[in-house]
């Protein structure tokens, strides 16, 4: 599965969702997740991210094994989003910066 990490953060550019052949995306208030059950491994959206926050879970930095769990367990509760929209409004701001999971909103 791929894996949305920690860099989407407060950016949410949505240009990732754009290409998703079967609407695997969830979107929650500052943040978007892939659910795993539905993901299949097209590698579309990798490499659409401006904010490279899309992994393959192969490739998963050690330091982002937490997403997950994040990813699943807030796809189960979050609502499909299948159609891009305007990033968060400070997203050029945010993007790269650092510790931003504790700003996740849920
Ligand atoms: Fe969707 Fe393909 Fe990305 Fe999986 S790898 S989330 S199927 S675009
Ligand atoms: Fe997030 Fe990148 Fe998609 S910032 S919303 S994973 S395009």
């Amino acid at each position: 599965t791929f894996v949305v990490t920690e860099n989407c953060i407060k950016c949410k550019y949505t240009d990732c969702v754009d290409v998703c052949p079967v609407d695997c995306f969830h979107e929650g208030p500052n943040f978007l997740v892939i659910d795993p059950d539905e993901c299949i491994d097209c590698t579309l959206c990798e490499p659409e991210c401006p904010a490279e926050a899309i992994f393959s879970e192969d490739d998963l930095p050690d330091e982002q094994m937490e997403f997950l769990q994040i990813n699943e367990e807030l796809s189960r509760v979050w609502p499909v989003i299948s159609e891009k929209k305007d990033a968060l409004p400070d997203a050029e701001e945010w993007d790269g910066k650092s510790n931003k999971t504790p700003l996740l909103e849920r």
